[in-house]
């Protein structure tokens, strides 16, 4: 096992989802995988290994925040060799078009995280980018399935409550779609290990008008993005 992962060599998949959520792992398993099968509770972020038509693939909670999602991107590629990694899960929406349920997926991500400020000792600003198989790939996917997906930047912020509406008002004014907290930690990493990565998202609340959805539309939203990973994952 790893540090953070209690799984043996050859339990999990070289295709992963990351939902954010432990328990929507849990979910995703037991609703869309053949035969899932727990192979990690460490710290209660569970891990499960199945079968979405034919094909191995796992679901693997990432936590909160890119220090917790580093850890797990890091570990599944280096010590159980994931080769692709799709991060789904929810944002909040910044522009103005967007409405509740929409499915994003980020082509880049703009972040307010150190992570990288120290990874490259405040010389470069990197760009952390999506990988461009996966993109075209979940874009040919979600057209197939009917799904209008929304290709573009988002902020993948370290804070969820801010001071600084202002700044998401800046963003939206240069094309950022929606805020989230993991995707260019998840985008930086699999870059350095050689790793695909992408994120697709759905949108749960929209920051300007102040709205969220409820629990029946979570559902409904989150199946269609769902749906697309686990195609876009296996393709
Ligand atoms: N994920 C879902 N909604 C979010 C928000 N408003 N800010 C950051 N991450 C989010």
């Amino acid at each position: 096992m790893s540090v953070h992962i209690g799984a043996q060599p050859g339990d999990i998949a070289e295709r992963v989802l990351l939902p954010g959520d432990p328990m929507r792992a849990k979910w995703i398993a037991e609703t869309f995988l053949t035969d899932p099968v727990c192979y990690t509770q460490v710290r209660g972020m569970l891990g499960f290994t199945g079968t979405w038509q034919g094909v191995r693939v796992s679901v693997q909670g990432s936590g909160m925040g890119m220090p917790s999602a580093s850890i797990y991107t890091h570990e599944l590629i280096n010590e159980y060799g994931a080769t692709s990694l799709i991060r789904i899960g929810s944002c909040g929406a910044l522009a103005e078009e967007l409405q509740l349920g929409d499915v994003i997926a980020a082509i880049g991500s703009a972040t307010d995280s150190n992570m990288n400020r120290v990874r490259f000792d405040g010389l470069v600003d990197y760009a952390p980018v999506a990988d461009f198989g996966l993109l075209r790939t979940a874009a040919d996917v979600a057209e197939r399935r009917g799904v209008a997906l929304r290709v573009g930047p988002i902020l993948a912020a370290d804070a969820f409550y801010t001071d600084r509406p202002d700044l998401y008002d800046s963003l939206a004014d240069y094309g950022v779609l929606a805020v989230e907290m993991e995707s260019a930690a998840i985008y930086t990493i699999a870059a350095r290990y050689r790793a695909k990565a992408l994120t697709i998202l759905t949108v749960s609340d929209h920051i300007k008008r102040g709205e969220k959805m409820d629990s029946a539309q979570r559902e409904q939203g989150f199946s269609d993005m769902v749906r697309i990973g686990l195609d876009t994952a296996i393709a």
